[in-house]
């Protein structure tokens, strides 16, 4: 199973805190990062945060949600290392992992309702990388 973390901003913090529980009930190691208050903050904070936890190894996969899943995606994808890709359907969610091998998912909570950013995170965990072709581009984007 990997190690997970999750962050998010104040726009995301319901849902953030019921894909931990989704997650905790499939078994997982789920390290959530935070915020914990509906307090206005800063998504790059958070989606920086999160990035060097999977960029440094101490999470195998980062799950990270905003309001549109948009601008903490690009914060993430500043850390080098990190492929974040923003998913609004199961079909992109489990192609970022077989196809680009991402190790972060973006989600926008103001965009999915709950059930389907449970299939989302879904696909995008019980999706694997191909490698072969797709490994040529990865390490091009690297
Ligand atoms: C916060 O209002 C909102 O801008 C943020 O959650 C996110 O959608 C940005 O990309």
């Amino acid at each position: 199973m990997p190690r997970i973390v999750l962050s998010s901003d104040h726009a995301a913090i319901d849902l953030r805190q019921a894909i931990a529980a989704h997650l905790k009930t499939q078994g997982h190691e789920v390290t959530d990062i935070g915020p914990t208050t509906s307090e206005s903050t800063h998504y790059p904070i958070h989606g920086k945060a999160a990035a060097e936890q999977v960029a440094v190894g101490k999470a195998d996969l980062g799950i990270i949600l905003c309001g549109t899943g948009q601008g903490i995606m690009m914060a993430a994808n500043k850390v080098p290392g990190i492929r974040c890709g923003v998913c609004s359907d199961t079909f992109c969610a489990r192609m970022i992992r077989e196809h680009n091998n991402a190790n972060m998912l973006a989600i926008g909570a103001r965009v999915v309702g709950e059930g389907l950013a449970f299939d989302i995170v879904d696909a995008f965990l019980n999706a694997e990388f191909e490698g072969g072709r797709h490994a040529t581009r990865v390490d091009m984007i690297e």
